[in-house]
């Protein structure tokens, strides 16, 4: 027996990234090939990459320069630039790197092992028309009780700083039977906790029975799937957030009180500049009517600041919606100017400002984090055990709230969801004591 070729993976970006890096390592696994944390142990090193803004994409070049060394030791090494950079950039990416030996794009990634076996051409960033997913192997499991699952893929919104309508392509939703059966798989496997993935998630319209389901029917079927305890969804745009799915956040118990419903600005002026396609006010109203369907529901959101024509008074209106709204969590991005999209054609802000409001925003935002967390003390909240902590006897796992939670459990198990009463709230996790029962 020769020893298994082994595989380094790295994945940039989005949980999308991650839900297609565990799908090529389970192809991968299909030729042979096991992973390995150690790049320098490698027959192949897949780099899974994310075009979003610019420090995101640079960090592939930067990383492809430190394997420069390796690959020259090491020439029977192969590297593949995978995910939205090789998408956006293509051949352009070896032109930069020769090291490179094959580009596969976000949409092609099922072909990886034919093309590592050197059956396809080594660049490969079609939107093939077959169902990718259909053509992967199944579902291996074995990474504990969470998993991600993508449901939707692609964009058709076109915000005007945004590359991914570019990077993922149209719309599309997966028929609700495979989500069904993937899910199905993954609890199999011992996975509890599943989120539902897609750039648009709350558009989902896939094939079921019936005709298109919308994501609350997919979230119905899903919630009555034995052995499956939670739900969530992400990330989802404020106008796709309908009446059913509201309704969904009352009345479905295995759907987590979080949700992640991205904003970006609170100023109208650039809300529309943008093209997001809604007021400051609406936004403001749909967040009263999930909290009316769901009062206990933690919101978050992502932020960019110093967008092209921002002034003071557009932050200000920003400031004043994130007070207005109290977020458990939020991800805040200085703008950053991407190649083909609307946006890059306009003047922008001056950089210092832009940085200068973004620690304001994030101070903000660090304070509102911190304060639903303290709000949590004293109070029992479900937990489900990720793994082993830091300390001995101790299990680390995630609230319905997704919050970090410690507890001293020296009988806890990985997988099991218990009560835990939280007894403190430190910057960005809790601590408690496990209830029986
Ligand atoms: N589909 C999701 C977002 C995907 S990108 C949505 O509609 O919300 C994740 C986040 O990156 C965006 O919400 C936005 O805040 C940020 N982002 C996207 N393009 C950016 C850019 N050009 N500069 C800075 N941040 C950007
Ligand atoms: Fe990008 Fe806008 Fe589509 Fe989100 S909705 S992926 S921000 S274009
Ligand atoms: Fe990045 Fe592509 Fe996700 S650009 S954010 S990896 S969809």
């Amino acid at each position: 027996m020769t020893d298994p070729k082994k595989l380094f993976l790295k994945t940039y970006g989005c949980q999308m990234n991650v839900y297609d890096s565990e799908r090529m390592a389970e192809a991968m696994a299909a030729d042979g090939y096991v992973q390995t944390d150690v790049a320098e142990d490698a027959d192949l090193v897949v780099l899974n990459t994310c075009h979003i803004r610019e420090k995101a994409s640079e960090k592939l070049y930067s990383d492809l320069g430190r394997l420069r060394p390796l690959k020259a030791a090491k020439p029977g090494l192969k590297v593949a630039v995978a995910g939205c950079v090789a998408q956006a950039e293509g051949a352009e990416i070896q032109r930069r790197m020769p090291l490179v030996d094959l580009v596969v794009g976000s949409q092609a990634y099922h072909r990886l092992p034919a093309m590592v076996r050197g059956n396809r051409a080594a660049v490969d960033t079609d939107f093939p028309v077959e169902d990718r997913f259909d053509l992967l192997p199944a579902r291996s499991g074995g990474r504990g009780p969470v998993a991600f699952l993508t449901v939707q893929e692609g964009c058709d919104k076109f915000c005007a700083f945004c590359v991914v309508p570019y990077t993922r392509g149209a719309e599309v939703s997966r028929p609700a039977a495979r989500i069904l059966d993937e899910a199905r798989a993954l609890v199999a496997k011992g996975v509890r906790d599943i989120t539902l993935l897609g750039q648009n998630v709350n558009a989902y319209h896939g094939a079921g029975p019936g005709g298109d389901w919308t994501l609350a029917r997919l979230l119905r079927e899903l919630a009555a799937v034995e052995g499956l305890a939670r739900l969530r969804y992400t990330t989802s745009h404020p106008n796709d957030m309908a009446d059913d799915l509201i309704a969904a956040h009352g009345d479905l118990p295995k759907l987590m009180p979080y949700l992640h419903l991205p904003v970006q600005s609170g100023s109208d002026r650039v809300l529309k500049a943008m093209n997001r396609k809604h007021t400051s006010a609406q936004y403001l109203a749909l967040i009263d009517r999930i909290r009316a369907a769901r009062p206990d529901i933690l919101l978050s959101s992502d932020f960019i600041v110093g967008f092209p024509g921002e002034t003071d008074q557009d932050f200000a209106d920003t400031m004043a919606l994130i007070r207005a709204v109290g977020y458990g969590a939020a991800y805040s991005f200085k703008y950053s100017a991407r190649p083909g999209t609307p946006a890059a054609e306009r003047p922008e802000v001056d950089s210092a400002v832009a940085d200068a409001r973004l620690q304001e925003l994030q101070a903000l935002i660090t304070q509102q984090q911190r304060a639903a967390q303290d709000a949590i003390v004293g109070r029992t909240v479900g937990v489900l055990y990720e793994k082993a902590g830091r300390m001995p006897g101790q299990m680390v796992g995630k609230s319905d709230h997704l919050q970090a939670v410690h507890v001293t459990d020296p009988a806890g198990k990985v997988g099991e969801l218990v009560h835990v009463r939280v007894l403190a709230s430190s910057s960005n996790s809790l601590s408690g004591e496990r209830i029986p029962g």
